[in-house]
């Protein structure tokens, strides 16, 4: 996504003296602009409505239900600016640590809501990297036989999004910047280190 704003406030979240206040307020503006364009494909369906100078048929949005599910710690900086533009979504939450060693993903919680396979699901994570923990997010959703799911990051790598297509790929990727590469531990480059820590006050 090219928009002035998110490049804007991307480049704040890089700065390694952005302080944690203001890293989470920006990661939540950001998720919810990154809402706009990752919600542009939702059904309209036609109603008619009364003005105070006559009645006409107007679009609102068909009955599709959304649920968003924020992969643990990261994730949940999105969530608040999801909510503030669809304030009815469910929110599912799933645990993941990637191993330090191996850097493969390891799951430590999970909870849907009841009704998620009939919801559109979006998954949140700020970092998409070796693309290991969205990999396994998505298959998680899968298992519950959700036929709807988009990923939506703020920066990925280029390892990251081919391992999401190749590995799923009916799932569309939205992120707000595509950086250059990993480095040998992982990380993105130039990427903006740790999200769980930078939003969290863990380091
Ligand atoms: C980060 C990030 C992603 C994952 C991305 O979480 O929020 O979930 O790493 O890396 P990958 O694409 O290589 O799997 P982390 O494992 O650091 O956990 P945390 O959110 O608890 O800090
Ligand atoms: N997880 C992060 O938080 N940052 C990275 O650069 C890679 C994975």
């Amino acid at each position: 996504m090219d928009h002035p704003l998110l490049q804007h406030k991307l480049s704040i979240l890089r700065d390694e003296n952005t302080g944690v206040k203001d890293f989470r307020e920006v990661v939540s503006e950001i998720a919810t602009l990154m809402c706009y364009e990752a919600t542009r494909d939702l059904p309209l369906e036609e109603v008619e409505i009364k003005t105070p100078i006559t009645t006409a048929k107007f679009k609102t949005i068909a009955g599709k239900k959304l649920a968003i599910v924020p992969v643990l710690r990261a994730g949940l900086g999105m969530v608040d600016g999801i909510l503030t533009l669809i304030p009815s979504a469910k929110v599912g939450h799933i645990g993941l640590y990637r191993d330090p060693d191996t850097l493969e993903p390891v799951e430590y919680y999970c909870k849907m809501p009841n009704d998620i396979a009939e919801r559109e699901v979006i998954i949140l994570d700020p970092m998409l990297a070796t693309g290991g923990s969205a990999s396994a997010a998505i298959q998680f959703i899968k298992n519950y036989e959700v036929k709807n799911i988009k990923l939506m990051n703020i920066i990925a790598a280029p390892e990251g999004i081919q391992r999401v297509h190749h590995d799923h790929p009916d799932v569309d990727i939205y992120c707000a910047a595509l950086d250059e590469k990993l480095n040998d531990h992982g990380y993105i480059v130039p990427g903006l280190g740790d999200a769980g820590d930078r939003i969290f006050g863990t380091k």
